[in-house]
């Protein structure tokens, strides 16, 4: 035991004394002519505008951050599966529902694969979606308004991971369990998993028109887990692929038992074929208890619907619907190429990179060359569906993404790199070390049929020595890559938020110029919205008091309340009337139990405060709006329980 401890800590300080080397000899490079040349290529002057777009996930933040390419800079962070204290999101009353689920209210998730909308596989720049891998959810953010405007919990699913991609027409977005589970869910021993847990891979339909998902059917395939998946397109439009691990069904000690087998699969899914079944009526409706949760611009409120039944489809329903690709081994990432001939799979615990081809599978299908099959469904002869490798190309491949040149671009975790390759010969075209133990890759349209191969952005796992020391906590780190040569060109180092699983760019011609500015308060559909500040007022329910409360640079109505009693709940529904770009206020009142609420021009947002000292406690506007922004407060005076103080309010100068 010692003797193998010591020999794999032996190999851990090779690589990394190699991947020092490579760091030392890269900085050498990099320096004089070529490094001002990479500073030129990365400048965006001072009022100028980025190129792209990059929507990062932030993995265990629970949301996506926003930046700028090539400058690396970060413009927003969007809030997603996680309470966000910046704006409110997930704190105010408008809000919560957003974060409802069939476990209640869950205040955070791990985000994970976000991935842009997509109009005869081109990137339309409508929306990017995102799944919640730990309660299993995905999130669809309008890139209007760069928020997040609909969550659908994924039911029958755990680990929620092999997520969130779309097809070309944006006709689904899919979702895979990571771990399988019993199928509805039961109290049945552990080691009863082998052929009684069940992957479930979910076709969530996206409507064309206002975006509303609703999930179409969930395929029920055999227990295994479903790591990643990537959609058909151009000739395989109609497919969906996800590799599998843990084929070996064990439910223990998973990091010897689970790499038995020399290959796993890749489940190639005719979703097209499944969907004609469901539309006539195929599939069975099984009881479930999931979460629907949409935000509406109109009335800035979201609803929660629980929804009861799902429907569920057997593979074997529906033959010649699903077939089994042998790949070796573990794979991770499921790739396919822009023309959608090739299926790349990442065995992470292999050398090379296997390169499926669409069309082998295609004539080993229609010639029912199977080998066996698991569970019913066929699996094919690994020779008939192999394209090709890409021989030694690195060590523990993990994701590919393709610059719309012939070109891949994987990443190899262990030998900490980026390689990029040729799709037709699969030779070695050129590596890049990354710093260090890179994840994903992302290229701007990198899952569609029309790359943007500028740039190739690494997101790296380790970050160590690449800036300041911030203590024992470091954010993670990507680099940034020419890629528009033969050889690729490292740019630009810069930090990430959270851990970044994955990122969709986009140029940003398509969305910067229907970003929308402000929200017309002629159209604020709110409940409690003060259109008018003579409609300012104070309303008491019993122990609800509701305040309607209108906010303009720099002043609150009303501004003092008086007549609140400990005990009371009071609902702060706020109205800013601006209807100017870029004038947002914030409301903070002492004591909450929640966040300040940072309220757009024309937005309403409720914020509730429970008072539970008798004084005279103030609020303040907490964004810096104006010269008289320090002005911008009020008081509420809180009087005993039993106190018959009337209520009253101030309007102020109005
Ligand atoms: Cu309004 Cu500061």
């Amino acid at each position: 035991m010692k003797i193998s401890l010591k020999i794999i800590a032996s190999l851990l300080l090779a690589t990394s004394i190699v991947s020092c080397n490579n760091s030392e000899q890269k900085k050498e490079g990099n320096r004089g002519a070529l490094a001002s040349n990479a500073a030129e290529k990365v400048y965006v002057a001072p009022g100028e505008h980025d190129e792209f777009y990059a929507f990062i996930s932030g993995g265990y933040s629970g949301n996506i951050t926003v930046y700028g390419l090539p400058s690396g800079r970060m413009f927003k962070e969007i809030p997603v599966f996680s309470q966000f204290p910046t704006n409110g999101y997930g704190y105010s009353e408008e809000t919560k529902p957003m974060l409802n689920t069939s476990h209640g209210f869950i205040p955070w998730d791990d985000a994970h694969h976000p991935d842009i909308s997509q109009t005869s596989g081109k990137l339309d720049g409508r929306w990017v979606f995102i799944n919640g891998n730990n309660t299993p959810r995905i999130a669809k953010i309008d890139l209007k308004t760069f928020e997040t405007t609909e969550i659908i919990e994924v039911p029958n699913s755990a680990g929620n991971h092999s997520s969130s991609f779309v097809t070309e027409n944006t006709e689904y977005v899919v979702a895979g369990t990571r771990f399988s589970v019993p199928v509805p869910q039961q109290d049945i021993p552990i080691n009863e998993y082998k052929g009684k847990f069940k992957g479930a891979l979910s076709f969530i339909s996206v409507d064309p028109e206002d975006g509303r998902m609703s999930i179409k059917f969930q395929l029920m395939m055999p227990g295994f887990d479903y790591d990643l998946s990537h959609p058909g397109r151009g000739k395989s439009h109609g497919w969906f692929f996800f590799t599998t691990y843990n084929t070996e069904e064990a439910n223990t000690l998973l990091e010897v038992n689970a790499s038995q087998n020399d290959k796993d699969f890749i489940a190639a899914v005719n979703w097209k074929k499944i969907e004609e079944y469901v539309n006539n009526g195929g599939g069975k409706k099984m009881p479930a208890n999931y979460a629907h949760n949409v935000y509406s611009d109109e009335s800035h409120s979201a609803t929660s619907t629980m929804i009861k039944e799902v429907l569920v489809v057997d593979p074997l329903e529906v033959p010649g619907a699903v077939f089994l690709l042998p790949t070796p081994k573990s794979p991770h990432g499921c790739d396919v190429d822009p023309s959608g001939e090739y299926i790349i799979g990442n065995g992470k615990l292999s050398a090379d990179l296997t390169v499926h081809s669409f069309t082998k599978m295609i004539n080993a299908i229609e010639n029912k060359k199977f080998d066996g099959d698991a569970y019913g469904i066929p699996i094919l002869k690994f020779e008939d569906v192999l394209a090709g490798t890409v021989k030694q190309a690195g060590l523990g491949p993990l994701h590919t993404e393709f610059d719309g040149k012939g070109n891949g671009y994987t990443t190899f975790f262990i030998s900490s790199e980026l390689v990029k390759w040729n799709l037709e010969t699969r030779e070695v075209i050129d590596r890049q070390p990354n710093y260090y133990s890179v994840g994903h890759v992302m290229i701007p349209g990198g899952n569609s049929a029309h790359p943007f191969g500028k740039y190739a952005v690494s997101m790296n796992k380790i970050t160590k020595d690449r800036y300041l020391p911030t203590g024992p906590e470091l954010e993670h780190s990507a680099q940034l890559f020419d890629i528009s040569g033969e050889k690729m060109e490292l740019l630009l180092d810069f930090p990430t938020h959270g851990e970044p699983h994955y990122a969709a760019g986009i140029p940003a011609e398509i969305i910067k110029d229907r970003s929308q500015k402000i929200y017309k308060l002629a159209e604020n559909k709110h409940e409690y919205a003060t259109l008018a500040n003579g409609d300012a007022r104070v309303e008491r329910k019993g122990n609800e008091v509701h305040v309607y409360m209108t906010m303009i640079r720099s002043h609150f109505t009303p501004d003092n309340i008086e007549g609140i009693k400990v005990g009371d709940k009071v609902y702060f529904h706020i109205t800013n009337h601006e209807q100017d770009f870029d004038v947002p206020h914030g409301f903070a009142m002492i004591g909450a139990n929640n966040a300040e609420l940072l309220i757009m021009p024309g937005q309403t947002k409720t914020l509730v405060w429970k008072p539970k000292q008798v004084g005279v406690w103030p609020f303040y506007c907490t964004d810096f709006c104006s010269a008289l922004h320090q002005e911008m407060q009020g008081y509420v005076r809180v009087s005993p329980k039993a106190s018959n103080i009337k209520l009253s309010w101030s309007l102020g100068e109005d």
